[in-house]
């Protein structure tokens, strides 16, 4: 019978998601399909319960879900259970649901696509302290990053992390972020002050910035933030944050059919449909 796939949040008609899995299942000649289901907050629970009713292989897990699905699931893998926040779920063998969490692990995934395994050294900072970051610094600590500061707005949240990490990992302000900005060889802004296209919207100055910086973001619409062109001018090597989209979904992708698919399959018209190049 067909396998079904999906992915679930409110809003959802926006998703990129259904159209990269259903090309990655094509191009493998899976008899499957990927959907994009609206669920409101209200109706995730009923929602769950009639995708597992009509036998759902699988799906991807979005905003506003990604914590709330968790007490619903069945198993929670551990780096998941951490990060505290779901984007995929598997139906296992035994029927039971599963929960995972692809997004950071996507990013560090991206971030080695452009710049290779050799910069785990590098003092890395993450700007921004939420949901987004918090699996990024867990992912980065997994893979063996060991140098990470969080910088944040309220530097509170940014500790609050730390706490829950290793005691090697630092907090900071913005302001001193910015100060000393030149020490880092990495920089991974994932606030959302960059969804804003104005050149006010940086979350910290770029002045100080190492010509010789990668500098990442973990927004792909636009491919180019303000963070990322201002970067670039200084000379920095900048990872948009395409990659991380299609990684995560590369990964959850993995994680359905053991295979994991080739990202350039789908970057190539995800590009073309971003405006990109
Ligand atoms: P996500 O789950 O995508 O990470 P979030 O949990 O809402 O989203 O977190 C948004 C992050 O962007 C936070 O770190 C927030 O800072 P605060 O914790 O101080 O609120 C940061 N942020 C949002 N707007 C910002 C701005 N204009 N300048 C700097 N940081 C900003």
């Amino acid at each position: 019978m067909k396998k079904w796939y999906a992915v679930i949040g409110d809003p959802i008609e926006h998703s990129m998601s259904p159209f990269m899995h259903n090309l990655w299942m094509t191009s493998e000649g899976r008899d499957a399909t990927y959907i994009p289901l609206h669920v409101s907050r209200e109706s995730l629970r009923a929602s769950f319960e009639g995708m597992k009713v009509l036998g759902c292989s699988g799906f991807n897990v979005t905003i506003p879900h990604k914590e709330a699905i968790i007490p619903l699931l069945d198993e929670v893998d551990a780096l998941a259970e951490k990060m505290g926040a779901v984007n995929t779920v598997v139906r296992q063998a035994d029927g039971k649901y599963k929960g995972y969490n692809t997004d950071g692990l996507g990013f560090v995934r991206s971030l080695e696509d452009v710049v290779g395994t050799s910069h785990k050294q590098e003092k890395v900072l993450v700007l921004g302290a939420g949901g987004a970051s918090r699996g990024i610094c867990f992912a980065l600590w997994q893979e063996g990053y060991r140098d990470i500061t969080i910088a944040n707005r309220t530097v509170e949240k940014a500790r609050a992390i730390c706490l829950e990490m290793d005691p090697s990992v630092k907090a900071c302000s913005l302001q001193q972020a910015s100060d000393e900005l030149g020490a880092y060889g990495i920089v991974i802004q994932t606030t959302s002050a960059g969804l804003n296209h104005s050149q006010f919207a940086l979350p910290i100055s770029l002045e100080h910035l190492a010509n010789t910086a990668i500098v990442a973001d973990i927004v792909y619409n636009p491919l180019m933030t303000p963070f990322l062109e201002q970067s670039q001018k200084q000379g920095a090597t900048v990872v948009t944050g395409l990659g991380m989209f299609i990684h995560q979904g590369a990964l959850a992708y993995e994680h359905w059919t053991t295979v994991y698919p080739d990202a350039k399959v789908v970057k190539q018209s995800l590009l073309e449909q971003l405006g990109g190049n």
